[in-house]
């Protein structure tokens, strides 16, 4: 009797016999044996069929099988080292599920339309697959970080009656009667949770209607959004570091296949730890100036400045200190210096952009009353986040660290498209 198991669990069936259900992911033949490249989703596996050991009809069946058709395989498994999986399966018996007849999706080159229209086939390519395995431990490292230094998650809603970052990116819903709109952070709401847990984080979608169609914008993405009382911007940086540094060797630890799959340059990764470089809005200013980029104090920076900024460092850089005016209306000013907020972005290494963004938030109630005049936000619909500041108020800091950059940047891939399952892109909701 054969035993049902998985690609991945082979090793511990060496000389068994064992029944794989399986998708043929190639295959090739030299006339008298067939290899059939084959996947399970858990990893790939060569079966070899040898005529001269195989009934007619399992020979025949073999022959049959095209590219994505998918099967029951039973087999001996085999050690194999010249194999990537390091086994390989002697087939014994096929029985096929279901014969597929012209996948679109051949080994040949395809354009990206193509690809995205197919995105739902797409996916059982093995360098998408493996994006979304290292997409996964991301997340997983992200949760163990958080989970191990006393955070809370939190879930903030995605429904909501106001903005957190500006009313202008805002997909505008009906809720019943009222308006409402899909979140584009969840910062305001974890900053409540924060007073009520001292050290939360969440892990959510966010829709932004922007109408941005560049390499790093997507309109739904999801974001970690931590929130601690009680801590200034300097102790957020020093989290910030520690947390992407933890997220990048956890990877490194847990998919090198998968890194190799996708042909990362990992020696780039492996810096990435200890402090990370900053600098000021000012100095970046002035530097961007220096090398010949028109751009004037109080103008926020692009793809390429973010670009040329992070050229000069191996390691992801802050950047900080911001004017106060291309800032959203919580960041708290610098007491020293009340035209800049105490704020950070965090730029990654490569030319990947901003991945995180964060401040200290204002937590003196006469001040958040000001901004909400001068950002002409409506008081009742923020009146609950103005009650964080009437009943004990206390300093506090948090940050949005973008998955799908995070992602991107970790796997090295030129466009955000490839870092989710399903990307939701400007004129994309198909499929
Ligand atoms: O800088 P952002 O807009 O910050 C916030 O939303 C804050 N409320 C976060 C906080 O302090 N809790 O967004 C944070 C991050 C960016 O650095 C970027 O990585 C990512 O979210 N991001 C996007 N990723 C993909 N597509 C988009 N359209 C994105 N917009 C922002
Ligand atoms: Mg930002």
């Amino acid at each position: 009797m054969a035993i049902k198991c998985t690609i991945s669990e082979v090793g511990r069936h060496v000389d068994q016999t064992v029944t794989i259900g399986a998708w043929i992911h190639n295959k090739r033949s030299s006339g008298k044996i067939q290899f059939l490249q084959l996947r399970d989703g858990s990893g790939y596996i060569q079966g070899v069929v040898v005529k001269s050991e195989v009934s007619e009809q399992i020979w025949d069946d073999a022959k049959s099988l095209t590219q994505e058709s998918s099967l029951y395989v039973t087999g001996v498994v085999r050690e194999e080292p010249r194999s990537q999986s390091g086994y390989e399966l002697t087939v014994t018996g096929i029985e096929i599920i279901h014969l597929t007849e012209n996948y679109p999706i051949t080994p040949k080159e395809h354009g990206v339309d193509f690809l995205m229209d197919h995105r739902h086939l797409w996916l059982r390519a093995p360098k998408q697959r493996a994006i979304l395995l290292i997409r996964a431990q991301i997340i997983r490292a992200v949760q163990q970080f958080f989970d191990s230094n006393g955070f809370t998650k939190v879930d903030p809603p995605i429904l909501t009656p106001s903005s957190a970052e500006g009313t202008t990116e805002l997909f505008h819903i009906k809720y019943f009667d009222e308006d409402a709109f899909l979140t584009q952070s969840g910062q305001l709401y974890m900053e409540a949770a924060a007073m009520a847990l001292g050290k939360v984080y969440s892990f959510g979608p966010t829709f932004r209607a922007e109408k941005s169609k560049t390499r790093r914008h997507l309109i739904e993405f999801w974001m970690i959004e931590p929130e601690m009382a009680f801590v200034d911007l300097e102790e957020s940086l020093r989290i910030q570091e520690q947390f992407v540094s933890y997220v990048v060797q956890s990877v490194l630890e847990n998919c090198r296949k998968e890194l190799e799959t996708i042909g990362r340059d990992i020696s780039k990764l492996e810096n990435i730890q200890g402090e990370f470089p900053r600098i000021t809005y000012d100095e970046a200013i002035e530097f961007l100036q220096g090398q010949g980029f028109d751009i004037p104090w109080g103008e926020d920076f692009g793809a390429p400045h973010e670009t040329a900024i992070a050229e000069k460092y191996d390691k992801p850089v802050f950047i900080t200190h911001y004017p106060a005016s291309i800032k959203a209306f919580y960041m708290k000013p610098d007491p020293s210096r009340p035209e800049v907020v105490l704020c950070a972005d965090m730029i990654a290494p490569e030319g990947y952009g901003e991945i995180i963004g964060g401040s200290q938030r204002i937590d003196d109630p006469e001040l958040m009353a000001q901004r909400f005049a001068e950002h002409s936000l409506a008081q009742e619909a923020y009146q609950w986040y103005m009650d964080l500041r009437t009943y004990g108020t206390v300093p506090h800091s948090g940050f949005g660290l973008g998955l799908e950059r995070t992602v991107a940047w970790i796997c090295g891939l030129d466009h955000v498209r490839e870092t989710i399952a399903f990307p939701r892109m400007l004129y994309r909701l198909y499929p």
